[in-house]
């Protein structure tokens, strides 16, 4: 990836705030749902369908530079759900109950929100871009899956819905369409997506309304009285066609598929040649009582699981006290970084929540430490924390690591995302105008914080090598 030349001069020396400071103030610290996505983003391909819109790949990228060939290759590349808000709300699926359910989840395996737009006909859902095409296309091309790949899925499907359920969130429509790989050839980079029908669910609560997709409901959904456990049915049926390539309850007709699901076995003849413990964990979860089904946590306690779960490397704690503006730098690096080291943490954040709250709390922070560390190490990290603990795992990331947990792969994907007129150059005005989406990225703090840096921050102007250095010094 090369640098273009510039047509704005290198300052790193502060120049005192001009106008364009206070048009900042202004106009990007807000929400702004009158902000056209085509202005941003420039799509490349149609990469996904549904009844409602279309999944398009897109790069980052100003008008003017977009019929440049050469400015376009090797810009970072995310995907763009666009969902027709008439036929949508038509049938009941509600668009801002999908955004909130995107903006509030926080684990390795759910899928990204990085922006939103919202325009007359059309809500935008800007996320990662999972590359590794989905688990059904998986399933297709080879016929099934052997019982170690379906090891590896399972166990991050059981892990991510652990931590939805823990949230009090229900799926309820988990099927390998929905089911996404980030990278190609990697199994253990899965991300579950479309949160369309998700929902927030009161403990002990209970939902009516028959929604998901026929072959993967279960039988309490179909009888319209339901909680949680209906995820976990999803999940042993998509075990079972991963495992099988074929469903366990047939038929064409939505009425034949639901008087199956309710009244019939499951066809276990398809299971012939699968070992005995793989047998034991697909009929565990389609138990047709949802009191006798296992839960996602008994799942993952499953002994054909358990061989899978290896537990990541302890984490290196480097407490960072950092400028609002420095960590919003990092914020939006964690959020589009495709740093290995940077996967390996985020996954290390589950062996500390051991009581999967779904956040890293004081009293698991406590248990890992004292596990990995020296009593003194623990003691001082806890008193970092100050008092209660109960922070999203990627926040808890952001306090305790630095930039080395990412490459320089990952600070060209991040230049290239605040280098939106791609000149090669980052300024004020660049990072500024990425934040636009300020209510995805940041949290409340974070935008309070960096409000107030901006207004003790000059401009400037500076390359890669000069951000990275940049970065790095704090
Ligand atoms: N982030 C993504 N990266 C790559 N492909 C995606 C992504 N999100 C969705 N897709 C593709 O688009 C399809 C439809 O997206 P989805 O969110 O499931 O919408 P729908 O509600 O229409 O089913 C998915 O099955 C998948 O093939
Ligand atoms: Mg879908």
């Amino acid at each position: 990836m090369g640098i273009c030349v510039s047509k704005k001069t290198k300052n790193l020396k502060l120049k005192p705030l001009d106008t364009r400071h206070r048009t900042l103030q202004n106009s990007t610290i807000k929400k702004n749902y009158t902000e056209r996505i085509y202005k941003y983003y420039d799509f490349i391909r149609i990469i996904g369908s549904g009844k409602f819109g279309t999944v398009r790949e897109a790069v980052r990228i100003s008008k003017p530079e977009r019929s440049v060939q050469e400015k376009r290759d090797n810009l970072p590349k995310f995907a763009v759900k666009s969902v027709h808000k008439a036929s949508a709300n038509h049938i009941g699926l509600e668009l801002k109950r999908e955004l909130l359910v995107l903006k509030d989840i926080d684990h390795p395996n759910l899928l990204n929100l990085l922006e939103t737009y919202e325009d007359e006909g059309y809500m935008h859902f800007v996320t990662e871009l999972c590359e590794g095409g989905s688990l059904a296309k998986k399933v297709s091309d080879k016929g099934h899956l052997n019982e170690d790949e379906v090891r590896i899925v399972m166990g991050q499907l059981l892990l991510a819905v652990k931590y939805l359920h823990s949230n009090e969130y229900v799926h309820r429509d988990l099927k390998p369409d929905n089911i996404l790989f980030k990278n190609t050839e990697d199994l253990n980079s899965l991300k579950i997506v479309d949160f369309g029908l998700s929902k927030k669910i009161e403990k002990r609560g209970c939902l009516n309304s028959k929604v998901g997709t026929p072959h993967y409901m279960a039988p309490e959904v179909i009888a319209k009285k339901y909680g949680k456990k209906c995820d976990i049915w999803s999940l042993g049926i998509t075990a079972f066609v991963i495992l099988t390539g074929s469903h366990p309850f047939k038929g064409t007709f939505t009425k034949h598929i639901f008087n199956q699901v309710t009244n019939a076995k499951i066809d276990t003849e398809a299971l012939t040649g699968l070992s005995s413990q793989a047998k034991d964990f697909i009929s565990k979860m389609l138990v047709k009582k949802p009191s006798r089904r296992l839960s996602a946590e008994e799942a993952l306690k499953h002994p054909w699981l358990c061989v899978s779960n290896i537990p990541s490397q302890p984490l290196t704690l480097n407490f960072q006290t950092q400028s609002g503006f420095v960590q919003t730098c990092k914020r939006v690096m964690m959020k589009i970084s495709n740093s290995s080291k940077l996967e390996e943490l985020r996954k290390a954040c589950l062996d500390i929540d051991t009581e999967c709250c779904g956040y890293i709390d004081t009293k698991c922070l406590k248990k890992y430490l004292e596990k990995n560390y020296t009593p003194e190490e623990a003691v001082n990290t806890l008193r970092y924390f100050k008092g209660k603990l109960q922070m999203k795992y990627s926040y808890f990331l952001l306090q305790t690591s630095g930039f080395e947990v990412f490459d320089m792969e990952d600070y060209k994907v991040v230049f290239k995302y605040f280098d939106f007129d791609n000149d090669g150059y980052i300024s004020t005005e660049d990072i500024v105008s990425s934040l636009y989406k300020t209510d995805v990225l940041l949290c409340l703090e974070e935008k309070a914080q960096l409000e107030k840096d901006l207004e003790g921050l000059q401009d400037f102007s500076m390359n890669l090598e000069e951000f990275k250095e940049y970065l790095l010094s704090k």
